[in-house]
């Protein structure tokens, strides 16, 4: 479990501490927001393990005790796929205030078709309406925070490759889900980046980090066992969860400007992280998204 040596000296290179930061991270029971879980650790952070199923998420603090034994780390629970469990996550964190520096929206979700408890189709309804509903929740609160709140959303790589069709927003069509989850990741993406220059004059800064392509059980969810093993086979070729992990520490230590990207560095998919660009596609259209998400949150 514990940090590659190439990683240390990765993390040293940019001599950043997190000592007394208390940092957030959905979704962080495996894959890449474990690995930002751990880099936290290392780097003096108390940290906040927020996951849906709490066995999960206790097996890893156990793990993790293991390595960072004086290490403080709690667990929250919230279904991203579930409004009821994002109002109640929220509300715990403001109605016991609980302090934030780093919040990492890092949970997500590729898995085959079915629906959210409220009805939505599940990989938009998780990975962007979960996200865009938690933000709406917690961002008043973070505003009132005395110091500096550095918010992350998880994008993908595969955002460009797809458009909006509000005529059919949830592919019901032609439903492909490589398609929907490459939309809901730049539905997110077009929030993010809306949301990091509303909130420009504000203590809370808004990043977008992506963790290129890295083998971990997301791709084994959406693929079945077939791929899912041939990909583990090949685990070497991609990104590890942990060198993806870095886009986080990258952003914070480069002090980028609100509304950055970061992200692998070879072709957006492998390497360690910097600065990525900002598409058209990510930068147009977020008020008509924003409305067309509004009306859907309400019926
Ligand atoms: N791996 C890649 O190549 C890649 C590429 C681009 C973007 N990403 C993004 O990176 C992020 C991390 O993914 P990963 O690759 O590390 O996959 P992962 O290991 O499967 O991690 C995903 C995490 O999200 C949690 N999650 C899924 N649905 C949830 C829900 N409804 N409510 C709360 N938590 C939920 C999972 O919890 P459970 O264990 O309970 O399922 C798990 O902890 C995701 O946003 C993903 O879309 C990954």
């Amino acid at each position: 479990m514990a940090l590659s040596k190439k990683t240390i000296n990765w993390l040293n290179e940019f001599n950043i501490s997190l000592k007394g930061k208390n940092v957030l991270v959905t979704g962080s029971n495996s894959g890449v927001g474990l690995k930002t879980i751990e880099t936290s650790l290392y780097l003096g952070a108390h940290v906040i393990m927020s996951c849906r199923n709490y066995e999960k998420a206790l097996n890893a603090k156990t793990n993790l005790l293991q390595d960072y034994p004086d290490a403080k780390i709690d667990i929250m629970q919230i279904d991203l796929s579930d409004f009821s469990s994002i109002d109640e996550f929220a509300n715990n964190i403001i109605d016991n205030k609980i302090d934030i520096d780093i919040f990492v929206n890092n949970a997500g979700t590729f898995h085959k078709r079915c629906v959210t408890k409220d009805g939505f189709e599940n990989v938009i309804g998780t990975n962007y309406f979960g996200v865009y509903r938690l933000s709406e929740k917690i961002i008043p609160y973070l505003k009132t925070l005395p110091h500096k709140v550095y918010y992350f959303n998880t994008i993908s790589v595969v955002h460009k490759l797809v458009k909006i069709d509000y005529k059919d927003f949830y592919c019901n069509k032609h439903y492909e889900h490589f398609n929907v989850y490459a939309k809901s990741k730049l539905c997110l993406a077009k929030y993010s980046y809306d949301l990091a220059k509303k909130l420009e004059d504000t203590n809370v800064c808004v990043y977008m980090i992506h963790p290129g392509i890295s083998v971990t059980p997301l791709g084994a969810n959406a693929f079945g066992s077939v791929i899912s093993k041939l990909a583990n086979a090949l685990r070497g070729v991609f990104n590890s969860p942990e060198k993806s992990s870095l886009a986080m520490v990258y952003s914070l230590s480069k002090d980028l400007p609100a509304g950055s990207i970061a992200g692998p560095s070879f072709l957006e998919v492998w390497g360690y992280p910097k600065s990525g660009k900002i598409r058209r596609c990510v930068k147009e259209g977020a008020e008509e998204l924003i409305a067309f998400t509004e009306s859907e949150l309400r019926r």
